[in-house]
């Protein structure tokens, strides 16, 4: 009998450890313990995917909340190594890049525990982001490195690490969205927002790179402006981006008609906006997989992505933040009605599955 803990600390982590805790269930031989870390603890941002996503209560949540990039990695650390001294886990499972994730990683790891990390070998090339640096490191120090596209490979094995380590799953995100897409056929949130398919582009913002300077900000709401008279935008605000707009004098006081503001949705409300919408704007990681598997044109507000699969076999394009790009990209995009997609390999809802065999063949 082995233990593993799994650890979720911030939105995406939720729902790439849904179909992990799913498949662990499934497995005598192991037994899951779920640390929430409370990085993310606004129930729009935590609560709801829970619920949606049927993932068990945490046995603990060490409810860090938001601090310093350092505070709040320091605290996650500190309030982590009680709880795995007294468990005692052969495994802490870590998913994604966000602060939760190289915390609960290095604590482990100096405990002698061994570290999975399910979404390994993603590179962006650029130190300045903040998960970038926690890609790198949490890589540097795990055990099992499960990679999601090919190209991961190759980024780890020029970081020196060992080949046998690293193993091809595909992508647990994807296993969440194909499980989910007929059960958000059911959200009412099209009604709900008094809009119709194709009729509206979708809108995520909230890197650090893009709301966090008060200038990008504004550069990249000029070209919000522009786009929205073509098409309605639908805008889930960030709690990041809220206190950026709000902190904003010339945002906050420009009237946007078109675009509609709204408070961040749910999983299942969120797959059904994506999936019907006529294009989507983003700087997340996550939506960029997501758009590529629904064949809807994605543009990605950034300079980079560290997921280059969703633009050799996806939709997706890279604009960065400059508004004349932006702009031309999206009209370009509301002129096309045909988008050529493939899936990725191994991004077929079975990753949690094939993750869960790689541990359990090792404990032989
Ligand atoms: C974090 C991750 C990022 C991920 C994103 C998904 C890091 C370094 N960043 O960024 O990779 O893409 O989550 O959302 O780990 N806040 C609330 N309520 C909440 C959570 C946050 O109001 O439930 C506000 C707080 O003011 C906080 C700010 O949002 O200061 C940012 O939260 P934080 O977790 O530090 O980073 P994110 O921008 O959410």
């Amino acid at each position: 009998m082995s233990k593993v803990i799994v650890v979720a600390g911030a939105r995406p982590n939720f729902i790439k450890i849904a179909p992990l805790m799913a498949e662990f269930k499934k497995h005598k031989q192991i037994e899951s313990i779920l640390v929430h870390t409370g990085q993310h603890y606004d129930e729009d941002m935590s609560k709801v995917f829970f619920d949606d996503l049927g993932i068990p209560h945490p046995d603990i949540n060490l409810e860090v909340g938001s601090k310093s990039h350092a505070e709040q990695t320091a605290e996650i650390m500190k309030r982590f190594e009680p709880f795995l001294k007294k468990e005692s886990p052969d495994f802490v499972l870590v998913v994604g890049d966000v602060n939760s994730t190289i915390a609960c990683a290095l604590t482990a790891v100096k405990l002698g525990i061994k570290v999975i990390h399910v979404e390994a070998g993603l590179r962006s090339f650029d130190r300045n982001m903040p998960e970038e640096i926690n890609r790198v490191l949490t890589d540097a120090i795990s055990d099992f490195l499960f990679i999601t596209e090919e190209r991961a490979k190759d980024n780890l094995i020029r970081e020196g690490i060992s080949e046998d380590k690293i193993h091809f799953v595909g992508n647990v995100m994807i296993d969440t969205l194909l499980k989910c897409k007929e059960k958000s056929e059911k959200s009412t949130i099209l009604k709900d927002l008094v809009i119709t398919p194709k009729n509206y582009a979708m809108l995520t913002l909230h890197r650090p790179s893009n709301v966090d300077c008060q200038d990008t900000l504004a550069n990249i709401f000029e070209a919000l402006g522009e786009i929205s008279k073509h098409i309605k935008i639908i805008f889930p605000v960030h709690p990041r981006t809220k206190k950026a707009i709000e902190a904003h004098d010339a945002i906050r006081n420009t009237q946007y008609d078109n675009i509609n503001f709204i408070d961040p949705l749910g999983y299942l409300d969120s797959l059904k906006l994506m999936s019907e919408a006529r294009l989507v704007l983003t700087d997340s990681g996550g939506i960029q997989e997501e758009t590529t598997v629904l064949g809807i044109p994605c543009i990605t507000i950034r300079k980079n992505t560290e997921r280059p699969v969703t633009i050799t076999q996806g939709t997706n394009v890279i604009v960065g933040s400059d508004k004349k790009k932006i702009i031309k990209e999206a009209l370009s995009k509301l002129d096309k009605s045909n988008f050529d997609t493939k899936i990725p390999k191994f991004w077929d809802g079975n990753a949690a599955s094939r993750v869960v065999k790689i541990i359990l063949d090792n404990e032989k």
